[in-house]
């Protein structure tokens, strides 16, 4: 059993399933770093950030994490690494193994199946659970927007259940007394979260060309809002909000890092394109780490004239970088920040509801997932029975769960898959050495155990509960695996 559990799937049978799958190859290089770009920078910077900076307390008290405070900057730096690490890793893997399952195919070819398996599930929890955060970021950005232009929505259709019960701030926890009930349970819903989750599963739905096109405007936008941010919020950096550079210490530092990591998800993203860009073997790479270097600097400055606008605690809030501007009384680009907010978090949203349904696809057409779950829609040529699947889930997800618990789970499986990955290219050099590698890790094994032990390292930042929830995810996963993919694996039934 132990043999079948890690049995391997051969790199020579992945590729040509990718190049028959029926998926079309529309994606360019310069489309690729824009999707990297689009999935990179989102609910990370423009919302995380507060929490990272300032920390987080439970309405009862209770202390959840500390902050990083100024030295968020050096959280970032920190992250930079850590993911450029793991980027290699997945450069290499991307390059070598152009398939739409993304770490979950490269597992599949180097550590066996049931290993494939645990990163597929783990990967839901940064596609699909990870959008859950984003879309409740989106509508809090979104519903600033609404009452910059005199719109109020009941705040019971503007917050979760979850949110309210969490919240430390005041207002948002009274909700749970103030909104209507029925049956005695009050009616907290993030109607505008559900929406826009909605309004992008269609997009995807009838194809793909038209959803990268709309990213790639989405793109352009966020960078130039972020643009605006830094060159006018650096003209009102005050220095001593510097001081004290480090509040918590190297304890802030570091959980600070946990959960600000959300801001890199999405460099790995795009290898679930893989099927569907031109000339894979050379494009991968490059979308891969140009995406990351890119993100990596913005942040560093971002993060810089954020802490230098206001003091770090004043950045906790539903719209950070929107509330230093606003609080330095740089009113007309806190609205324009907002603006560009709700337009980056809608690419972010677009690039990981493309991302999920591609990974259910390509895990279906392997047995693990039922079949129907691989069907290709016969006019848009899209995966649709998963893509309008996922949509659903996210969309429900997002009406009544919180933010920052969802930051924490995403990280951990995000982390962990990323570990893993690391770890699967040195195996990959040794039981496959003479396969063609169009990118090829320098450093090896340095750089493979350097970033899966940074990974880990980034891991043990987070809180309990994440680790606690992230225990209990992993035990259904393995229920479901044992229950039906381990019995309809095509791998294992065939003769
Ligand atoms: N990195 C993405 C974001 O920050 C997931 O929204």
């Amino acid at each position: 059993m132990v043999s079948q559990l890690l049995q391997r799937k051969a790199i020579a049978e992945l590729v040509p399933e990718g190049e028959a799958s029926g998926l079309k190859r529309v994606i360019g290089v310069g489309d690729l770093i824009m999707l990297a770009i689009g999935a990179v920078i989102g609910a990370g910077i423009f919302s995380s950030i507060g929490t990272a900076a300032a920390g987080e307390v439970l309405p009862s008290g209770e202390i959840v994490r500390y902050g990083a405070g100024p030295a968020l900057v050096v959280s970032f730096v920190l992250l930079g690494a850590v993911c450029g690490l793991a980027a290699l890793c997945y450069a290499e893997l991307a390059s070598m193994i152009p398939q739409a399952g993304s770490a979950y195919a490269y597992s599949y070819a180097t550590l066996g199946e049931l290993v494939a398996w645990i990163i597929g599930w783990d990967l839901i929890l940064e596609y699909a659970v990870g959008n859950i955060a984003v879309a409740i970021a989106w509508s809090g950005y979104f519903n600033s927007l609404l009452t910059g232009f005199g719109i109020d929505l009941p705040p019971y259709l503007t917050h979760g259940y979850r949110t309210a019960l969490l919240s430390s701030e005041p207002a948002v926890h009274a909700l749970l007394q103030t909104a209507p009930r029925i049956a005695g349970v009050p009616l907290l819903l993030n109607i505008p979260a559900f929406a826009i989750v909605m309004s992008i599963t269609w997009l995807l739905y009838i194809g793909v060309k038209e959803s990268v096109r709309a990213n790639n405007i989405m793109v352009v936008v966020k960078l130039i809002v972020l643009a605006i941010f830094v060159g006018v919020g650096a003209m009102h950096v005050d220095t001593a909000n510097f001081v004290p550079f480090a509040p918590n210490g190297w304890r802030g530092i570091h959980q600070g890092a946990a959960i600000v990591f959300f801001a890199y998800i999405g460099f790995d993203a795009i290898s679930t394109a893989a099927e569907e860009t031109k000339n894979p073997q050379r494009n991968m790479p490059i979308g891969i780490l140009a995406g990351l270097a890119i993100c990596t600097v913005i942040y560093v400055i971002v993060g810089l004239v954020a802490t230098g606008l206001v003091p770090y605690q004043q950045l906790k809030a539903a719209d950070p970088l929107a509330q230093a501007l606003q609080l330095a009384g740089l009113t007309t680009a806190g609205w324009f920040v907002s603006l560009g907010a709700v337009v980056s978090l809608t690419a972010v949203l677009l690039v990981f509801q493309y991302g999920q349904p591609r990974i259910f696809f390509a895990m279906a057409r392997d047995g693990l997932l039922p079949a129907w779950a691989s069907r290709v829609h016969p006019k848009y040529r899209t995966p649709h029975v998963t893509t309008v699947a996922t949509g659903v889930a996210v969309a429900v997800g997002s009406l009544v769960l919180d933010e920052n618990e969802i930051y924490d789970l995403t990280n951990i499986g995000t982390l962990s898959a990323f570990a893993i990955v690391c770890i699967g290219v040195l195996v990959l050099r040794r039981t496959d050495p003479d396969r063609v590698r169009p990118f090829r890790v320098r450093g090896l094994p340095v750089v493979s155990l350097a970033g899966a032990a940074a990974c880990v390292y980034v891991m043990l930042g987070l809180p309990a509960h994440a680790w606690e929830r992230f225990a209990i995810w992993l035990i259904v996963g393995l229920l479901i695996y044992f229950g039906y993919g381990y019995r309809h694996s095509r791998l294992r039934l065939r003769p």
